[in-house]
């Protein structure tokens, strides 16, 4: 579904801050894959999402999905087929609009502007039941503005929001991470439900070792613009946070940066 051959990234090239961040980065997904990502601050994680995505031009590489070659198409093209949910709860939604305003707008993603019909019935009665999933009692308040809900509240209707259109791959780039821990929790439970239900194809970054190896069906961790490390199967299922911390200080040469990664 997602093929990513010898990406790189480098930024400010050629000044003094020049930083190299994705060396000929290969990455492929098959369908239904859920892939989460581990790794330290500045480890090109956000960053390979983005180039996925279309926000930052590569400079070298190809990026192809479901066998289109979309390594130059612009971000909005590409957003058609792909969902995104960030860390920052205040991203994802238009806080000025009610829950089902903001529902009713992803539902019309991807579908030619002539053709988008108001509002129906049956839409309404679909935002109804797919929120009920959320088990928030936001079904109950879908004519509210989104902007009174809190930043879990959001994340999860940003998550709705992301997958009401199936797309053919979902990006997660640490969106629990500033979320409480019990609503964090929630999310990415939900997180679950949704991927799985929807069979997803699934990028999900987090700073939460456990939850990496809780969620999805494969592991990868990236280090300095490359990944290190890529499992699944049976060396990940019975692969442990302790176990996956020596690895990488191991494979690395580096010791965890981030506290919170091992605290989460
Ligand atoms: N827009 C940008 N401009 C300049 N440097 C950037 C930009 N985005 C990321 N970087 C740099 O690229 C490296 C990788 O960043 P990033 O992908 O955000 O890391 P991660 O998400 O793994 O923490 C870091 O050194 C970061 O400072
Ligand atoms: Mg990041």
């Amino acid at each position: 579904m997602l093929k990513v051959e010898s990406l790189s990234k480098t930024f400010g090239k050629g000044s003094n801050n020049e930083k190299l961040a994705l060396d000929k980065v290969n990455l492929s997904l098959e369908e239904g894959e859920f892939v989460t990502i581990i790794g330290g601050n500045g480890a090109g994680k956000s960053t390979l999402l983005n180039c996925i995505s279309g926000v930052y031009e590569i400079d070298e590489g190809r990026v192809i999905l479901d066998s289109v070659d979309v390594t130059f198409f612009p971000e909005y093209k590409r957003s058609v087929h792909i969902g995104r949910v960030f860390q920052d709860p205040l991203r994802g939604t238009a806080y000025d609009m009610t829950i089902e305003e903001n529902l009713a707008i992803a539902f019309a993603k991807g579908k030619p502007t002539g053709l988008r019909p108001g509002m129906t019935k049956k839409d309404s009665l679909l935002f109804k039941e797919r929120l009920e999933l959320l088990d928030l009692g936001l079904e109950n308040r879908m004519n509210q503005k989104v902007g009174l809900l809190s930043g879990g509240q959001r994340q999860a209707l940003t998550l709705l929001m992301a997958t009401i259109v199936k797309p053919k791959l979902l990006l997660l780039d640490e969106h629990t991470a500033a979320l409480d821990p019990t609503i964090a929790r929630k999310v990415l439970n939900l997180t679950r439900k949704i991927v799985h239900e929807e069979t997803l194809c699934t990028l999900m970054i987090t700073h939460n070792m456990k939850a990496s190896l809780e969620l999805g069906t494969r592991t990868i961790i990236m280090h300095e613009g490359q990944i290190i490390m890529d499992f699944k199967g049976q060396e990940r299922s019975t692969m442990t946070v302790e176990r996956l911390i020596e690895q990488f200080e191991k494979r690395s040469g580096a010791v965890l940066d981030n506290d919170r990664m091992l605290l989460g």
